[in-house]
């Protein structure tokens, strides 16, 4: 990685630093106690310890006179965020997806914005290989099977799912996460397809027995499709009525991605009439969803509360990197994961 740069119109260094004092920086949710400390140690840090989303009142609050803001996945970050806090050098999103930030608008005010790749790409390929499993065998439905009394005999027809060990599993989206759930199936046996935008893996991520296949090819041979693509303009409703409709009716369909990278509503059709066999979801259009939505009535569907990087382990060094990011923001470093590091070139 580059040594520390300047990105353009910021200051050599945080006059705050400079000064003795520490500068001020919000954050939208409790970190885990080390790197909070860490932080702590560096800034004075506003913190949002009410249920639910930081409201906007508070956001507005916190980052006024605030040179950084850590945000999460729950948090929307646009520019009106930033007219109104002139002072926000550097937005730290604890994510790797950074969809709920105006980056375009970020770098138009050249405020930097960090994320955190990397990290979490072995947690969240074990939940999507956890929803894997537990749609293909119907473990949910099984269970609950069990709790209404239906488990009478062993019974040679009961409760048959799809085998993993000789299937294909096909993965929209070939970054690391979706190479990592390709390492994953080819240990369960399965033959693998990809398809990714740029037609490969980026360098140094592929996988061997990996084929890269266009998207319709994918959609019809595969048994299992999982997702794994950023969220944006051009991979909104990717997955919509036309692509589920190539899928074989046996199908599983697995999204550990972005909910709105799939159109919801189609999907719904396609489980409820049968014309896929099951789907696994760690993420849905619109989160928290509605606990009366009717996807969630479905014995086919397998909703989980976007917990694709929930782990010990992984959240503590999210939270380490987008400490990481907030400090190197704040006291003009270069960030160690930009997304935007065109304005260190500015
Ligand atoms: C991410 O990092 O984008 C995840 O969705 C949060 O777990």
């Amino acid at each position: 990685m580059a040594g520390p740069r300047r990105a353009a119109g910021q200051p050599p260094a945080a006059a705050a630093e400079r000064s003795g004092e520490r500068a001020r920086v919000a954050v939208t949710r409790a970190l885990p106690d080390g790197p909070f400390r860490r932080l702590e140690g560096r800034a004075h840090a506003e913190v949002w310890r009410g249920e639910g989303p930081a409201p906007t009142a508070w956001l507005r609050e916190a980052c006024a006179g605030a040179a950084g803001l850590l945000a999460t996945p729950a948090d929307r970050v646009g520019d009106d965020l930033v007219v109104a806090c002139p002072t926000l050098r550097v937005v730290s999103n604890l994510a790797v997806g950074t969809d709920n930030v105006d980056v375009a608008a970020m770098t138009r005010r050249k405020v930097l914005v960090g994320n955190t790749p990397g990290v979490l790409t072995a947690a969240t390929a074990d939940l999507a290989f956890a929803l894997v499993l537990a749609a293909s065998r119907r473990l949910i439905e099984a269970r609950d099977a069990v709790l209404d009394g239906l488990w009478t005999a062993w019974d040679p027809a009961f409760m048959l799912g799809l085998e993993l060990a000789g299937a294909t599993m096909g993965i929209i989206g070939a970054g690391r996460i979706g190479m990592a759930v390709a390492r994953r199936a080819l240990a369960f046996d399965m033959r693998v397809l990809a398809w990714s935008r740029r037609g490969r893996p980026p360098a140094g991520v592929g996988v061997d027995g990996v084929e890269m296949v266009a998207m319709d090819r994918l959609l019809r041979e595969s048994d299992v499709v999982s997702i794994h693509v950023a969220l944006d303009a051009s991979s909104a409703h990717l997955v919509g009525a036309a692509e589920l409709a190539l899928m074989k009716p046996t199908a599983v369909l697995v999204n550990t991605a972005r909910g709105a990278v799939v159109d919801q509503e189609a999907l719904f059709e396609a489980l409820a009439s049968g014309r896929i066999a099951a789907a696994g979801l760690d993420v849905v259009e619109h989160e928290p969803i509605d606990p009366s939505d009717p996807l969630l009535r479905l014995p086919n569907c397998i909703v989980v509360p976007h917990i694709g990087s929930a782990t010990v382990a992984t959240r503590t060094a999210m939270a380490e990197l987008a400490v990481d990011n907030l400090l190197a923001g704040i006291t003009g470093e270069r960030l160690p994961s930009c997304v935007n590091p065109e304005l260190y070139d500015a």
